[in-house]
């Protein structure tokens, strides 16, 4: 029996995905490493300085810069994305996911938030939707992020469930193992090959709603 529902934020609940690329696509034009697809999808779900190392990796630059230099760059980046944040409304609350969270909160499931964001609080209250957040899982307090299962044994146990009584929803691969890794059931958004480790994919946010949810659920016996 599900009786938890854990978020994930960026590219669930909001398309912030593309702030992020955005953000990092000018941080990685000014040291001069060429951008491409495999790189913004690795990205995804994945901490601030994890992702920088991933970009200096991919040009080969990772040694070319002390950890003072690359602190600066994050920060830059930093700044940045939250340039963009701010931009952000209500109306930026992808399609359905605010229904989802309303029939989720009127049928009793407990609700949180597992991104690895340290800007989630400032993104929740741009889109009017700290109050569904009671319990977000801090990323300072982790020791590994995804696709460690941490993050999401924290938010189980932040509502006070064991993992497998939870289903988490996330759109990077990097998420969906995690969930899988903890043991609770993993709700895909996105590309149904880039997160086929999911227990059920939807590739648009319209669609996830809780009987379309259980649907799938019976069809795979869960
Ligand atoms: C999310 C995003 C990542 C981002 C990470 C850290 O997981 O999917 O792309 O790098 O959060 O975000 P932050 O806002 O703390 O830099
Ligand atoms: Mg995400």
């Amino acid at each position: 029996q599900i009786k938890g529902a854990i978020f994930d934020l960026d590219g669930v609940i909001t398309d912030t995905a593309r702030f992020h690329t955005q953000a990092w696509r000018q941080i990685a034009d000014q040291v001069g490493i060429s951008w491409d697809d495999a790189l913004q999808e690795s990205l995804k779900g994945i901490g601030r300085m994890a992702a920088l190392e991933l970009i200096l990796k991919h040009g080969h630059l990772e040694q070319n810069f002390t950890q003072g230099e690359k602190e600066r760059l994050a920060t830059e980046k930093n700044q940045h994305y939250l340039a963009l944040v701010d931009t952000l409304t209500p109306a930026d609350i992808l399609p359905g996911m605010q229904a989802l969270l309303d029939d989720l909160a009127q049928k009793g499931y407990r609700i949180a938030l597992a991104s690895a964001s340290k800007n989630a609080p400032r993104v929740l209250q741009n889109l009017g939707l700290t109050a569904y957040f009671p319990n977000v899982v801090d990323p300072a307090t982790l020791t590994h992020g995804k696709p460690d299962p941490e993050i999401f044994v924290k938010a189980a146990a932040s509502i006070h469930l064991p993992p497998a009584a939870c289903m988490g929803f996330e759109d990077a691969a990097a998420g969906v193992a995690g969930i899988k890794a903890a043991d609770e059931v993993a709700i895909g958004i996105g590309d149904k090959c880039e997160l086929r480790a999911a227990d059920v994919v939807f590739t648009q946010t319209q669609d996830v709603t809780l009987p379309h949810i259980q649907q799938a659920m019976n069809r795979r016996d869960f």
